[in-house]
């Protein structure tokens, strides 16, 4: 073989064709076939020979270069991908009555009555991992995990190692986004457990987990000996409509070459909804891949788009979920953990049990009441049966919940085992454990004092939802926190000019060094620019969820005005006649409640944050670090993006509801009265004092065909 420093120009072009045939076949047979032809290291010096020709003649590096391609050097770790459409989550339902909810609801939004039918798909919802693929041109070209929905990894070369992941497709849209579940099947997961433990090498509790630690390998070549499998279900972006069904869409995915489920069925109502729920449950044991339930979408796509989506989820799709699995065990002891909001909660130690494919040691016994066998409104659970340390006890999981107890065996009881008594101490800080009427939960009132509240507002404040600092884990913040480096989110930003100004730095600690300190500020600064929505859930408040912090970021679009109106409803709440009559009419409660997903008992948890000076002054520490992002960034360049807008009067084209969330979702405010805030008022027949003061104010109104027109679904 010539040295490529005396290979000619045409010789070069010659042998980089040479060199891409050889070395493609070798990643098929490697990735594909499972069957590799050549040595690593036969492979490695192709490949090497490739790269050294390209820079040496960078003009003549092929389209379908192989240094672009699978097999390439592993990686440091997966490349960010933001999703063009965010990868959302489904809502649960449990039983048959949720269904028939799901159906109420959905002809409720669209203001259909009874007798008009809906039709929709119902299929197996897959227990695996979810995967967008990108098609450009007919051409694979990245393929991205769900991460936290907005931001994935990219694990295109991953991807390919998939059988039923075609890299090129024809005749596709020129842009297409194929969405799916990864999965492994039962045989290929015993196989590779088999196989694992003749290598002692760890074996997976499940496909699941197989499957997710199998695609999340930083070197394609072990994700290529590990088959896994893939269902498309869905898409993201593409460039045109791929159908007007459900059905239709996903058959035509089928005929571009992808793997769809073949247990897909057109279902009217809920009773032909169940029909094939129970038709699909009794098949499960049969199947070869792992279910966890049946998910049903609205078929009619028109009907999809006017359904839309909440925060995290689309109102258009539910999966109704299979029970949970059980298993008997011993409960060796209960534990009092304290959490971000004080919340005493005892937790059962298990004897380690398998439940549904995963080892269980640990099972949540939620609050007191529960543990001495009643509800909230006092009545019997279990038959009343108590819970105690020493008992055999019947535990289950539902989905990705933390297990509970289900129930306990008397008859095998030990003798002398004693009820439980509940601290009335918090075990962290000493501080009383005080329980409120109506409340189920005992609380530790030390606050930000205990040291176990602190620490987990500053795990809370660090995780993924929230500003998913990486290289800052629960680990690392217990860490800190013991060093008394960090006892405030405001003290992370500040971890680095601690750092430079001590002896004793952080790259002296044990399982740190110069690269992984720096890393680690280099992602805490990178975060100071934070999105509002995750400003707001990092900030721990009881009752704030994920979705909520969205619906609240999308309302007021940034800190100052949200505070201001929570301060103004901590004022209301001090009034002397604060009955919540009252204060669902004054100005800053009415503000709150008028947002769809937020609720009084939310409004008091804010009200109750900002009414307290350690809280606000920490918060108040924190914002001088940051630049929080208004949600309305990715639908700005919509025409009703920041405007604060009033419905009124009758809609005739659709449900007050829908234009609400239709409004919300293009970035606009929806507001239930005309104030000067108000940007616009669209008026359907009937409407009155609103439109007359609307006039007043100099407000512009138009009626419902103009926002129609205006919002482009005319
Ligand atoms: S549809 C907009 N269909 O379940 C949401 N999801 O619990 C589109 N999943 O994140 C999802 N099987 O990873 C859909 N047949 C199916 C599914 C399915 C499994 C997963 C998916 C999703 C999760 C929600």
């Amino acid at each position: 073989m010539k040295d490529v420093a005396s290979l000619s120009r045409e010789e070069a072009k010659a042998e980089l064709a040479r060199l891409a045939n050889v070395l493609h076949a070798a990643d098929k047979a490697y990735f594909q076939d499972d069957a590799p032809e050549r040595t690593d290291a036969e492979y490695d010096s192709l490949k090497r020979r490739n790269a050294e020709i390209e820079r040496r003649f960078p003009d003549l590096k092929r389209e379908d270069s192989p240094s672009e391609h699978v097999g390439a050097a592993p990686s440091d770790g997966f490349r960010k991908v933001r999703h063009s459409i965010p990868m959302l989550s489904l809502e649960n339902a449990f039983g048959d009555s949720d269904v028939a909810e799901f159906d109420r609801s959905i002809r409720k939004f669209l203001g259909m009555s009874e007798a008009d039918p809906v039709d929709y798909t119902a299929e197996p919802k897959i227990d695996g991992l979810s995967l967008s693929l990108r098609y450009e041109d007919g051409q694979l070209g990245c393929a991205a995990t769900r991460g936290d929905g907005s931001v994935g990894e990219d694990v295109t070369a991953n991807a390919l190692t998939i059988r039923d992941v075609p890299e090129r497709i024809k005749s596709a849209p020129k842009l297409l986004e194929v969405r799916g579940e990864v999965y492994m099947s039962h045989e290929d997961f015993a196989a590779l457990n088999a196989r694992q433990a003749e290598q002692d090498d760890k074996t997976f509790a499940n496909p699941r987990n197989a499957a997710a630690g199998s695609l999340r390998q930083l070197d394609p070549r072990i994700t290529a000996k590990r088959p896994l499998r893939f269902f498309a279900y869905a898409w993201g972006t593409v460039s045109e409509a791929l159908a007007d069904t459900q059905e239709e869409a996903i058959n035509r995915l089928r005929d571009l070459g992808f793997a769809t489920n073949p247990l897909m069925e057109l279902c009217q109502g809920t009773a032909e909804l169940v029909a094939h729920y129970r038709r699909i449950e009794e098949m499960r044991a049969t199947l070869n891949y792992d279910i966890d339930g049946v998910v049903y979408k609205v078929n009619d796509l028109g009907l999809q788009a006017r359904l839309g989506f909440r925060s995290t989820t689309p109102r258009w799709a539910v999966a109704h979920k299979f029970p949970a699995e059980l298993a008997w065990t011993q409960l060796e002891s209960i534990d009092i953990q304290v959490g971000r909001t004080g919340a005493l909660s005892p937790v059962a130690r298990l004897q380690p049990v398998t439940v549904g494919g995963v080892v269980v040691s640990n099972a949540t016994l939620h609050n007191e009441d529960y543990i001495a066998g009643r509800d909230a409104s006092g009545n019997e659970i279990r038959d009343g049966k108590d819970i105690r340390a020493g008992d055999r006890v019947q535990v289950y999981r539902a989905g990705d919940v933390i297990p509970k107890v289900a129930d306990v065996d008397l008859s095998k009881r030990p003798k002398g085992a004693k009820p439980y008594e509940f601290p009335e101490e918090c075990p962290v800080c000493g501080s009383p454990a005080i329980r409120e009427e109506g409340d189920a939960v005992r609380r530790c009132t030390g606050g930000l004092v205990c040291r176990a509240q602190a620490v987990e507002k500053l795990k809370h404040f660090v995780s993924r939802g929230a500003f998913d600092i990486e290289g800052l884990g629960a680990k690392q913040v217990e860490d800190f926190h013991g060093r008394g480096w960090i006892a405030q989110p405001a003290d992370i930003f500040l971890l680095e000019d601690r750092d430079r100004s001590r002896e004793r730095r952080l790259k002296d600690l044990e399982g740190w060094g110069d690269k992984s300190a720096e890393k680690l500020f280099v992602a805490i600064n990178d975060r100071k620019r934070i999105d509002f929505h995750r400003f707001l859930f990092g900030l721990g408040i009881r009752h704030l969820g994920e979705a909520a912090a969205k619906d609240l970021a999308r309302h007021f679009n940034d800190w100052p005005p949200l505070a201001a109106t929570a301060i103004d409803a901590a004022k209301e709440s001090a009034m002397e006649d604060a009955s919540q009559a009252a204060l669902d009419r004054s100005p800053g409660w009415k503000e709150f409640l008028s947002i769809d997903g937020v609720g009084r008992t939310l409004v008091r948890s804010l009200v109750l944050t900002m009414d307290q000076e350690a809280e606000r002054d920490s918060i108040e520490r924190l914002v001088k670090h940051l630049e929080i992002v208004p949600p309305d960034a990715q639908a700005s360049d919509s025409p009703v993006a920041g405007k604060a807008i009033v419905f009124t009067g009758t809609l005739n084209r659709m449900t007050r509801n829908e234009a609400k969330a239709r409004a919300e979702a293009l970035g606009a405010r929806v507001s239930g009265s005309v104030s000067a805030k108000t940007d616009l008022v669209v008026a359907g027949p009937g409407a009155g004092s609103k439109v007359r003061k609307a006039a007043e104010l100099g407000v512009e109104t138009i009626d419902e065909d103009d926002w129609l027109a205006l919002v482009g679904g005319a």
